[in-house]
């Protein structure tokens, strides 16, 4: 007689399967993106993202709300300008969306972790995420600016910033500055190793912020490079980030479960539009279980290390898990 390992005997049915099951999803680790835009009474679906809307500020309110009703204890929030300019002056006014709808939302009492995207980007003409001279994005004049945003956020009460922008200096930039200002209790989620994707094409159209000249290249870092992530997610965590992220997710699970061994500090992993997207699709053409294949995706973020789920799929996953 061999010995025999039966793996099987395990998996034989579902309560042996929960009794052993090394991953549990929970609504505690999800962040709802939600897009503010200029105007009001605007609800106006994203085409590229089924379920996804943009929303005035009059109009965010309702979905916050809806968040914290299934309990999603956090929200990330991305802006637009009223109008785009060569430096994204728009970015930092005390009027803007995100700092209107920061203080909407606080005036309401909403219990949810308000999180804002600190990036250019969305405000500029020329549509990349810093300040642009001769074509070349100038990375010590972008922190100036970057610090500004972060500042208004936080004036306006926002819990937690987050810079997406991938400038060298930025956390210890922003940090010194919102700690000058009396801020030194408002974590930074810093977008660490963030990769030059096309899976964000469709939150360009969203935001209208695909760079007018080049690409994101010569700042977001090469999908090719494991150790140079590593790097960046190190240099982060000394200039003082309190959470670092990995962006996107699914197709970079292995920089997640890198950043795991490497730090005890939180980790953010975000599901960007295109992971959403190729599963809508796909789930609309009826070629995959939209939801099943949704769950698994963000399980296999947390299974690879991720304690911070962002997902646009966050209400619908929450829906799922509290039943
Ligand atoms: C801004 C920013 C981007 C995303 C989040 N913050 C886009 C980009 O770098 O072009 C992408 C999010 C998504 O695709 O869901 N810098």
């Amino acid at each position: 007689m061999f010995h025999e390992i039966r793996m099987r005997r395990l998996r034989a049915n579902e309560n042996l399967r929960r009794l052993v099951r090394e991953t549990h999803l929970s609504i505690d680790n999800l962040m709802y993106p939600i897009f503010v835009v200029p105007g009001t009474h605007i609800r106006r679906e994203v085409p590229s993202m089924p379920g996804i809307y943009q929303f005035s500020v009059d109009q965010v309110i309702r979905e916050v709300q809806e968040a914290a009703e299934f309990k999603i204890p956090g929200i990330l929030l991305f802006g637009q300008p009223e109008h785009k300019d060569a430096n994204g002056g728009e970015s930092y006014a005390d009027n803007g969306v995100v700092q209107q709808a920061i203080r909407a939302i606080k005036s309401q009492l909403l219990h949810v972790v308000v999180a804002t995207d600190v990036c250019l980007c969305a405000y500029t003409t020329h549509g990349h995420c810093g300040i642009v001279d001769k074509n070349q994005v100038l990375n010590d004049v972008t922190l100036e600016v970057l610090s500004k945003i972060a500042l208004s956020h936080a004036r306006a009460g926002a819990d937690m910033v987050a810079p997406s922008d991938m400038m060298d200096g930025r956390v210890a930039h922003l940090r010194a500055t919102l700690d000058e200002n009396g801020f030194s209790n408002i974590p930074i989620m810093a977008y660490s190793a963030k990769f030059a994707s096309q899976f964000y094409g469709p939150f360009r159209d969203v935001q209208n912020s695909a760079p007018q000249f080049g690409d994101r290249k010569s700042y977001q870092l090469d999908p090719a490079n494991q150790r140079e992530a590593l790097r960046e997610v190190e240099l982060d965590i000394q200039e003082g980030a309190d959470i670092v992220m990995v962006k996107p997710a699914l197709a970079y699970l292995d920089i997640i479960a890198r950043t795991r061994e490497l730090t005890d500090l939180p980790i953010a992993a975000y599901s960007v539009s295109g992971e959403y997207s190729m599963i809508k699709a796909a789930a609309e053409k009826g070629w995959i279980d939209g939801e099943k294949t949704m769950m698994e995706s963000l399980q296999a973020m947390k299974r690879a290390g991720a304690d911070i789920l962002i997902t646009y799929f966050a209400k619908e996953a929450a829906k799922l898990l509290r039943e």
